[in-house]
């Protein structure tokens, strides 16, 4: 199988390249990129002399780029570029619709014309908007995005949809939860509270900290997008979790437990505008249809992760850029305010 794979030098680009290239030796991977401050080739050292594997740096949005790339014949198309961090799309929303909707009708489009015969959209749990307590988003609930981001990705899924509906475009969708593990840029919730205690900062925690995600190992999702890929049916849609939602204030006590770290360093901060309170999915289908389920449990898996922060702090202080650093102060520091100041 040769695939074209967007966004790969990113994090669940990066796992899911190395994780396929080891399961499925005889496939060839071309990984198209813009390299964006997310975008990090050092997540793929170990594979980038493979002579099955390429990189090709370049934006999604740039149709002359996009064509040229697919002058190579692929079976498969897997595109995970986007723009992919809630609290940037709340600084700024351009970029988000720049890349995640006018970068994916670039690749449909792309893809259209080359007959490519399957195109596997990745996409996020965002876009169904908060769900209540003891409810579940299936693949037929309502679209309600929140966020910028959220709001791109669910104009993008839209157009996917209609690019199957009106052209008979072989597409699938897949909807997964939060994904955490090995190579996660550091603004993110579970690499950014290990790394600020690590480097003994403190942990900034959104409002009172009850807000709910559905953490999925990022190994786990990346074999569901393989089997998507392999086994999933043209035209469907497929949610992703792991079936049990945790509150943020969970996983960062968790945290701090196995660093061997005191709960003084969380601090609770100015909620998030629009933030949230909970993302709960029902996976039946990927797992009735394709066999597919997790397996790392959360214990195991925030576990394998703190090790792996613990020993790549190299690469901690690698991604965490100068230009990452600026907007990370600005950000930060003017939302820094306790619960009791609000
Ligand atoms: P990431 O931000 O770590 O990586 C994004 C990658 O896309 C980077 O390598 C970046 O350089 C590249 N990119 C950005 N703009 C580009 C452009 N215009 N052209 C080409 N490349 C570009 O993101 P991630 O966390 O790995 O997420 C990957 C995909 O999975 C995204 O589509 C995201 O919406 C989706 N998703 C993420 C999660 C999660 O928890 N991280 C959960 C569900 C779905
Ligand atoms: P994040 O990792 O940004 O993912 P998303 O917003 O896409 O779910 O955030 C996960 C949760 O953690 C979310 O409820 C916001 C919260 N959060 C904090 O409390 N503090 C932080 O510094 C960050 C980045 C997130």
């Amino acid at each position: 199988m040769k695939l074209l794979v967007t966004g790969g030098a990113g994090f669940i680009g990066s796992n899911f390249i190395r994780l396929f290239l080891a399961t499925n030796p005889d496939a060839v991977i071309f990984n198209f990129d813009k390299l964006t401050y997310a975008g990090n080739l050092a997540n793929l050292a170990d594979v980038e002399n493979q002579p099955n594997y390429r990189f090709v740096r370049g934006d999604i949005c740039d149709e002359a780029a996009v064509d040229n790339v697919f002058a190579e014949s692929f079976d498969a198309v897997v595109h995970f570029a986007a723009e992919s961090h809630v609290d940037r799309s709340i600084a700024g929303a351009r970029e988000f619709i720049r890349t995640n909707v006018e970068g994916t009708l670039v690749l449909l489009e792309a893809a259209r014309k080359r007959k490519i015969p399957r195109f596997v959209h990745v996409s996020t749990d965002e876009v169904y908007g908060s769900i209540s307590p003891k409810q579940t988003a299936g693949e037929d609930s309502p679209l309600a995005p929140n966020s910028p981001y959220a709001a791109s990705k669910a104009a993008a899924d839209l157009l996917v949809r209609s690019y199957i509906r009106t052209h008979q475009f072989p597409a699938i969708i897949t909807r997964s939860t939060n994904n955490y593990g090995p190579y996660q840029f550091p603004e993110k919730l579970i690499p950014l509270m290990i790394s600020n205690a690590l480097e003994g900062k403190k942990l900034p925690v959104y409002g009172d900290g009850l807000n709910e995600r559905d953490w999925i190992f990022v190994e786990d999702h990346c074999r569901a997008i393989d089997a998507v890929l392999q086994k999933g049916k043209l035209g469907e849609i497929y949610n992703i979790g792991s079936g049990r939602p945790v509150p943020n204030i969970g996983i960062v006590r968790s945290l701090l437990k196995l660093l061997d770290k005191p709960e003084g360093l969380i601090e609770f901060v100015q909620d998030r505008p629009g933030h949230d309170r909970r993302y709960a999915l029902d996976d039946s289908r990927i797992r009735r249809e394709l066999g597919w389920s997790p397996v790392a449990d959360l214990d195991n898996g925030l576990k394998h992760t703190v090790e792996w922060y613990r020993s790549h702090m190299d690469w901690v202080h690698q991604t965490k850029s100068g230009e990452y650093q600026q907007y990370y102060e600005k950000f930060y520091v003017n939302r820094r305010a306790t619960l009791a100041e609000l």
